[in-house]
């Protein structure tokens, strides 16, 4: 079986160095081109391609977007920290290519973020997102908060507060939900054991990427089905 050729941005990072170890233990894929800051561009390499797994910064965004679409090749962006001009620019290059962009790539996550739906029954409650990560995250409060606080509103159609952000040791990402009236309070948590919970999910994702046409995805997709 032909394996699919992986172009990796961000290869010399800590996410960059998981991926290259779970598709080492994948025999689907293969790490065809890393490729880290100080990498001069290989045109001709980048052609064989068959998808880009992206985990580096938001200044990176553009130009991995912008050769990609020159050959045609997805995208499975894992980055976090973006403005509303990333934002765009995913919208708009996945106009031209499958493009899959999710700040969480943890399937728990992406089953958390259908269960806020359920939320919606009980929308006169209140509502606190808190998060901790390790003291060396850049970003703050982080993306999967932010999405989850977009999903949330979303759901009990109502501005909450701000997500809590908690930084400290090597956390690797925890995420806690509360849903809290007077007589009680639930709580939805979801822990990231490992880093390698992220790289299996941006794998798993480009796999199913390279079959999709044009649009921008989600890693709840690869699990449900594109959203309407
Ligand atoms: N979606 C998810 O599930 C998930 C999970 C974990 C992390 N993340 C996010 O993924 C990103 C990377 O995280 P990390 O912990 O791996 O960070 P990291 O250790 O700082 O690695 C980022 C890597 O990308 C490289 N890089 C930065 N800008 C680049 C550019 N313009 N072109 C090529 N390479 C570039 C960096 O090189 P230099 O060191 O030379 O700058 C570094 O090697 C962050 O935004 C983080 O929040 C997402």
């Amino acid at each position: 079986m032909k394996k699919i050729k992986v172009g990796l941005v961000g290869s010399s990072g800590r996410m960059g160095k998981e991926i290259i170890q779970v598709i080492e233990n994948n025999s689907r894929c293969e790490v065809f081109y890393p490729f880290g800051r100080n990498d001069k561009w290989d045109a001709k390499k980048a052609k064989s391609v068959d998808v880009w797994i992206d985990f580096s910064s938001p200044d990176a965004l553009k130009d991995v977007l912008k050769r990609a679409a020159e050959t045609k090749t997805p995208v499975v962006c894992g980055t976090t920290g973006f403005s509303k001009k990333e934002k765009d620019l995913l919208e708009q290059y996945a106009k031209k290519i499958p493009v899959l962009w999710s700040s969480n790539m943890s399937l728990g996550v992406a089953v958390l973020n259908e269960a806020l739906k359920s939320l919606a029954a009980i929308s006169h409650f209140d509502f606190q997102i808190e998060e901790i990560h390790h003291n060396r995250k850049k970003d703050k409060p982080s993306g999967t908060a932010i999405t989850l606080q977009e999903n949330l509103e979303k759901a009990v159609d109502k501005k909450l507060p701000a997500p809590l952000a908690i930084r400290g040791g090597g956390v690797f990402g925890v995420h806690k939900i509360y849903s809290m009236s007077d007589e009680e309070v639930l709580t939805f948590e979801h822990s990231a054991l490992n880093r390698t919970v992220f790289a299996k999910g941006a794998v798993q994702a480009a796999e199913w990427l390279v079959k999709q046409k044009p649009g921008l995805y989600q890693i709840r997709d690869v699990l449900f089905g594109k959203q309407k």
